[in-house]
Parts: C-alpha cells; sequence; structure tokens
C-alpha cells in the first residue's frame, strides 16, 4: 500500500477523531485463504448455531480473551495478514515513523444464538497496552488495528467507537465509562461497519466498545494486531521469544520475510547482533530460512 491508498483524508482522521475504517487493504486472494483456515480454529456460524459440537463450542460461549488463538498461528495465512506488508505499510503510515514492532496478534470470533453477552462498557485500551498512558505524536503512539476476515455491520458486532473530539474532556485515568454519567456518549457512538478485508484502526485513547450480534445464525472473524514504535518498552501485549519453540512458529520461520521478522525485533540484516557464530547459531536452529539478506550484510555492521 502506498500513500495514495492510506491518503490524506484518512491520515486526517486517524489524527482528529482517532480512527477510520479502511477499505480493501487485504488483497482477495490473501483473505480468502485466511478465511479458509478458519473452520480449523473456530465452529462456523452454522455449526455453533446447530451446537453440532458442545464440546468444541463451549469456550465460545464465554467472552473471555484467554481463549483467543494467538500469533504465531497454525495457519500460515492468517501469520501472513497479521504481518502483510500492506498492513505493515499502513501501521508506518498512520504511526508516521519506518521503525515499529508488532506487539499484538490474535484472532478472534462473536456468534449469535446462545452465544456470551458481548456488550461491554465504552473503554479505552491503553490500560492494558501500555504502563503509563498514551500520548499521540510520531515515536510515542501505538496503532490497533481488527483485519476484518468477514463482513463486519452493525447487525454482527461492528465495534462502537466515539470520536475523539468528543472525549478529550474525559480525565485519561477514567478507562471505563459508566452508562448512566455519559449516556451523550453511548447515544453518538457509531458502528465501526466494514467488508471482509478493511481494516479499523484506533488510537488506544478512543473510546469504544463491543457489542452482540443482533443478526441471526451469524458469526463474525477478526484478527487483532496491533504495532508500535520501535523503543517504546513501555508498550506491549504479547512476548514472540516465549511462543519461539513451538510448531507454529518453525513453520512460521520457513516463510518469514527479513521485513516480517525485523517487524517482531528479529536482528535487521547489518545489525551488531549478527557475527560469524551468531549467524551459524541462527541458521543451525532454522535450517530452512535463507539466511542470505544477513549474511551479505555482515560486512556493514551497525
Ligand atoms: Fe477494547
Amino acid at each position: 500500500m502506498d500513500q495514495t491508498v492510506v491518503g490524506d483524508e484518512l491520515k486526517d482522521l486517524w489524527d482528529t477523531v482517532g480512527w477510520c475504517v479502511v477499505d480493501g487493504v487485504i488483497p482477495p486472494d490473501d483473505l480468502a485463504a485466511a478465511q479458509q483456515d478458519l473452520p480449523d480454529l473456530f465452529p462456523t456460524a452454522q455449526e455453533f448455531a446447530e451446537d453440532k459440537d458442545p464440546e468444541r463450542n463451549l469456550p465460545f460461549r464465554t467472552a473471555s480473551d484467554a481463549v483467543l488463538p494467538r500469533f504465531p498461528f497454525a495457519s500460515a495465512a492468517l501469520n501472513h495478514l497479521v504481518l502483510h506488508d500492506a498492513i505493515i505499510d499502513l501501521a508506518e503510515r498512520f504511526l508516521g515513523t519506518a521503525d515499529i514492532r508488532l506487539y499484538q496478534g490474535m484472532v478472534s470470533a462473536k456468534y449469535s444464538n446462545g452465544a456470551p453477552d458481548y456488550e461491554q462498557l465504552l473503554h479505552a485500551d491503553y490500560a492494558n497496552h501500555t504502563l503509563v498512558v498514551p500520548r499521540s505524536d510520531p515515536g510515542y503512539q501505538q496503532i490497533e488495528m481488527f483485519i476484518y476476515l468477514s463482513d463486519v455491520t452493525a447487525e454482527t458486532a461492528a465495534t462502537r467507537i466515539v470520536s475523539r473530539p468528543l472525549t478529550q474532556d474525559i480525565p485519561v485515568e477514567r478507562t471505563y465509562l459508566a452508562l448512566d454519567e455519559y449516556a451523550d456518549l453511548y447515544a453518538a457512538e457509531e458502528p465501526a461497519s466494514g467488508p471482509a478485508g478493511s481494516v479499523l484502526v484506533y488510537r488506544p485513547d478512543v473510546y469504544h466498545r463491543g457489542t452482540r450480534l443482533t443478526a441471526k445464525e451469524a458469526a463474525r472473524y477478526l484478527l487483532h494486531v496491533a504495532y508500535k514504535p520501535l523503543g517504546a518498552d513501555w508498550l506491549g501485549y504479547q512476548s514472540w521469544p516465549a511462543a519461539a519453540e513451538g510448531l507454529a512458529w518453525n513453520r512460521f520461520m520457513k516463510r518469514a520475510t527479513v521485513r516480517q521478522l525485523t517487524m517482531l525485533g528479529f536482528p535487521e540484516p547489518g545489525h551488531r547482533y549478527w557475527t560469524e557464530e551468531t549467524l551459524a547459531g541462527v541458521a543451525a536452529r532454522y535450517p530452512l530460512l535463507d539466511m542470505t539478506p544477513w549474511r551479505d550484510q555482515m560486512g556493514q555492521r551497525r
């Protein structure tokens, strides 16, 4: 994606209201490949509605984030979307810097018919994405994204969002907004609707809330992806090394690009970490990773 796709209009929305839905970010083939892998992870809308496999459905009858599959996934197609060039381009554009890192990658499903009550209070996400409070200038700002894997409408649980100008006077430490005290903001919320392949981007200081599906026998699938600037150690959610012993990580490494690995904190080609010894060791750890880009830049260390 270049700047003509995320034009000035969307960037202005990001800077002023704090969120927008960007259409057509994920190319159709990449979207279809990811959608094809979803039934391995989640019941389909029909399977859930008919309760074909009650034991499998059980975790999805709770609203807990603890059951959400996390990157690296067994699905190469889902991994590819979390670190898709179009997603990285988009994050760089909104954050105003190319020095960024992935800090969250999860996939979720929501259902109608017998699902839990997904209705949330309006809240800001920063409370569990940073140790401090958000700053909204380049080098400090983080970006949260929902990559829509199914069409998302007001009836299929589009996140409800309140634009920043309406909430700018709320004290920053107030991360949850009570229904009675902020009834005007609940009345002003907008559904972040968009077709599959579009991406909701929002700042962690934007008040929003999850809702239930009102459509019958429906499901909503999306990837939760977040990026932060390099060096902002107070921002985070997941740890990649903690997953690096697993089969999914080792499968991911077979196809990973230099750009994708850099987003995960893997030392870039030319980084001072690389020596003859570490190069040989990493090549032995990941026999199918093509180390050529790292080997080629051994003479140009930073
Ligand atoms: Fe949230």
